[in-house]
């Protein structure tokens, strides 16, 4: 029997990630504790990056993308979301209701309806006025500078939450959901919705999400390579060290870029790393929560 685990980037996750772990202990499915990490997130006001609360486009207009998965054929996203405030739900009825793996814009709102999801304003009054206050001060369209949220934790505007769990009968899944990049030109997908560049989950190989600017993760599809390193020998913190080298190398980078993958095998070995201090993760395992610094930092 396997030891249940979930992981989840940013510290923002820890009081997420404590109330969903009893569930693994007794009968709750991974699948099931990854949407719900997520809707928690989604449902934070305060969380400037996911949901309800997440920053909108330079037009003023808030879009959501996110992801689930379970394995190769078992996954659903959706991107360009206005209408509804849990993405990752609609991400898993692409997954459960359809045979598709993905749906955009006002088409996967209308999807949604007629799943039941409600229709609801996603623009909260406190993004709406930060975007405001942008408009007037900077029309150059740069993103806000990462700021210190405490505990040494520097983040931005596209801190995804993405999650792995294993559940106690050893099935693995996978959630990741977003508002994307502040002040985005509007239409802009970034890494989250996209199976193998911001979510990957494979049974036999482990489960790998992103975080950070979406362009660079989906430039060398990120957490499909983590995962496929994975499959073949690497441990988690190689895999994630050998994947953001090659970012390293694809990309100009510039000083406020940042990436940061966690990753985990079958077996629940885990490991997390970025390209920059300032990332942070969780995990809980044998019901304890803890947030960590990531095991590779790759630019220190
Ligand atoms: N990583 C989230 C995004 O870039 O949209």
């Amino acid at each position: 029997m396997t030891s249940p685990l979930i992981l989840s980037t940013w510290s923002f996750s820890l009081p997420i990630i404590e109330a969903e772990y009893p569930k693994l202990s007794t009968s709750g499915s991974a699948l099931d504790v990854v949407e719900q990490c997520a809707i928690a997130a989604e449902s934070d006001e305060s969380i400037d990056s996911v949901g309800y609360g997440g920053l909108p486009d330079r037009e003023g207009r808030c879009t959501f993308d996110a992801a689930v998965m379970l394995s190769s054929p078992k996954s659903g996203s959706v991107c360009g979301i206005e209408r509804h405030r849990h993405p990752v739900s609609i991400a898993r009825l692409v997954m459960e209701r359809t045979e598709h793996k993905m749906l955009v814009g006002s088409l996967a709102d209308d999807f949604a309806d007629s799943h039941g999801l409600p229709s609801e304003s996603i623009l909260s009054e406190r993004a709406k006025a930060k975007w405001e206050r942008w408009k007037q001060s900077n029309q150059d369209a740069t993103p806000p500078a990462p700021f210190d949220h405490g505990h040494g934790e520097l983040f931005g505007s596209h801190d995804t939450i993405g999650t792995i769990a294993i559940d106690a009968g050893g099935t693995m899944a996978g959630s990741c959901s977003t508002s994307g990049m502040a002040w985005k030109v509007p239409g802009r997908v970034g890494d989250s919705p996209i199976i193998g560049h911001g979510l990957y989950v494979d049974p036999q190989r482990g489960a790998a999400t992103g975080t950070g600017h979406g362009e660079l993760i989906s430039g060398i599809c990120g957490s499909f390579l983590v995962v496929e390193l994975m499959g073949q020998g690497a441990s988690p913190e190689e895999a994630i060290h050998r994947t953001l080298s090659r970012l390293a190398q694809c990309w100009p980078l510039k000083k406020e870029h940042q990436v940061a993958f966690i990753a985990a095998t079958p077996e629940g070995n885990y490991a997390a790393g970025s390209l920059r201090p300032g990332f942070k993760y969780c995990v809980c395992v044998d019901k304890s929560a803890r947030i960590l610094d990531p095991d590779i930092v790759l630019h220190a």
